[in-house]
């Protein structure tokens, strides 16, 4: 492979004055002079100087912006301001043109196109300076998770996209079938016939792999699975897709104090890896942060910056409180009290709705929260009851600008009480018989957490939309490509 950009930049000292080869896209053009080359290692372009003597005119005619091109030249120490080093071309090569007739629609031109827009232009979303800072930070995210995990002596189980189980009981699932939909076999009485379907029974695309991964903790103890999950909840805003990213630790022995402990460290590592890792990314990204706060209305800006708010974020203990004291937070806030929430809180019981959990983290407490002890009939069957009898054991991490990051639980791991809470909530023992059995043999102490990726990169790039921190989002009408 040739030498990248990020390379090039990061180690040039022993090649200035020598010929070197590169490659990249033209991001601008400048007085047919000036080529700003990007190969997407790093925000960071380097300049090409066009030497009229050696480039033939026909092929300097045909550069334009998103050209890619193959560039050979001298490698030298930059006069102008805002590089450190420059390439004075002596054959450039274009290996991928635009066509001509579409090469002046606006949409290739060198402006800011808004976010929406982008989100219709596959290509060109892609090679924004913005759009490949999101993704270089995703990527960093991502392989700091699996340090994370692998540094801690967790191993990684893929589970299964295709499933028979509703892992959280709440019906939102995306049907998997090979049946010819024109043409459905049906019983006498007029039911759908899965017998007869591929997997000779009802399947979905999985909502979360956690009953896999816990099955798989009762063999190797701590493990994690990191996999797409999917969601038909028709939920149309800048904090839901439909097809998301979820990283699910589940940990044997584990209470829900060690499972908070974990969350947090976890987080913590990952925000503290990003801002080690991905400091040019971060500096435009801020850059971007701060225009858009100025922007807005003095009282809804942001109180700090995007690198600042990072740095806070991780200096400090996030704050533990029970649903029961949220509750009395919200029950007497001024908010409740003068109608303020579209919700109003009234009693013990409630489910919290968005609302509330940034209230609590960005007017009341001012720091992640992490709320645990929710009653029981708000949250997942395979919650373990508290001593109380009322409450679960269950955590959410909430962040601000963002709500909840992280949901999890201490896992029930008593069969009998396991089995009466699911014929109360109406999940279906003998669909899940294969989890049930984790609970007959050998079952363990235990508990785990989910983590939604998109919001978690949504919060360190400082990006308001979750539709913009996923390569190719999945909305509601929108699978496009
Ligand atoms: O709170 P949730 O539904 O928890 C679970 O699925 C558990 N089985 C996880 C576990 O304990 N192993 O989802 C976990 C996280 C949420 O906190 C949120 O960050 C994210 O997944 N999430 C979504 N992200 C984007 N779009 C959606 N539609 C999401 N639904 C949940
Ligand atoms: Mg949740």
């Amino acid at each position: 492979m040739k030498t990248t950009i990020k390379e090039l930049l990061s180690d040039y000292k022993k090649l200035i004055h020598h010929d070197i080869t590169i490659q990249g896209w033209a991001r601008a053009f400048r007085s047919n002079r000036f080529i700003a080359l990007n190969d997407g290692s790093t925000i960071e372009n380097l300049q090409i100087v066009v030497d009229f003597e050696n480039i033939p005119e026909d092929i300097l005619k045909n550069i334009s912006v998103a050209s890619s091109l193959k560039i050979t030249g001298e490698l030298v120490e930059s006069q102008g301001a805002g590089q450190s080093i420059e390439i004075i071309a002596k054959k450039v090569e274009i290996l991928g043109d635009n066509f001509t007739e579409e090469r002046d629609k606006t949409i290739l031109q060198p402006k800011r196109h808004t976010l929406e827009i982008l989100r219709e232009q596959a290509h060109l979303r892609m090679r924004t300076n913005l759009f490949s800072s999101v993704f270089r930070v995703r990527h960093a995210v991502s392989f700091a998770i699996h340090q994370f995990f692998n540094q801690n002596q967790f191993f990684y189980i893929n589970t299964p996209i295709i499933t028979g189980a509703d892992a959280e009981g709440a019906g939102e699932m995306f049907g998997v079938t090979n049946f010819d939909l024109n043409n459905i076999p049906k019983n006498d009485d007029g039911e759908i016939n899965y017998d007869e379907d591929f997997f000779g029974k009802k399947t979905n695309l999985t909502v979360s792999g956690q009953l896999s991964v816990e099955t798989a903790m009762m063999g190797l103890g701590r493990v994690y699975t990191f996999g797409p999950t999917f969601r038909a909840e028709n939920s149309n805003t800048t904090r839901h897709l439909a097809e998301f990213w979820m990283v699910e630790p589940e940990v044997a022995f584990n209470n829900l104090e060690a499972n908070i402990d974990l969350a947090e460290d976890f987080l913590k590592y990952i925000i503290t890896y990003v801002l080690e890792n991905c400091k040019e990314d971060l500096k435009s990204l801020d850059e971007r942060f701060a225009a858009e706060q100025k922007a807005k209305p003095e009282k809804d800006r942001a109180k700090e910056g995007l690198i600042e708010k990072l740095e806070n974020v991780i200096s400090k203990r996030f704050k533990r409180v029970s649903y029961t004291e949220a509750i009395d937070i919200l029950m007497n806030s001024k908010e409740n009290k003068k109608g303020k929430f579209k919700f109003p809180i009234t009693e013990w019981g409630a489910d919290l709705q968005s609302e509330h959990e940034r209230f609590l983290v960005e007017k009341h407490f001012e720091s992640p929260v992490v709320l645990f002890d929710y009653p029981k009939d708000i949250k997942a069957f395979y919650m373990r009851l508290n001593e109380d009898g009322k409450t679960v054991a269950a955590m959410d991490v909430l962040f601000p600008g963002i709500g909840e990051i992280i949901g999890g639980s201490q896992r029930e791991e008593r069969y009998q009480v396991l089995k009466d809470k699911m014929e109360i909530m109406g999940v279906d023992e003998e669909e899940l018989w294969w989890y049930m059995d984790t609970r007959k043999f050998g079952s363990v102490p235990h508990a785990g957490f989910g983590l939604g990726l998109e919001r978690l990169v949504l919060f360190v790039t400082g990006m308001s939309n979750i539709r913009d921190v996923i390569p190719f989002p999945r909305t509601p009408k929108n699978a496009e490509f």
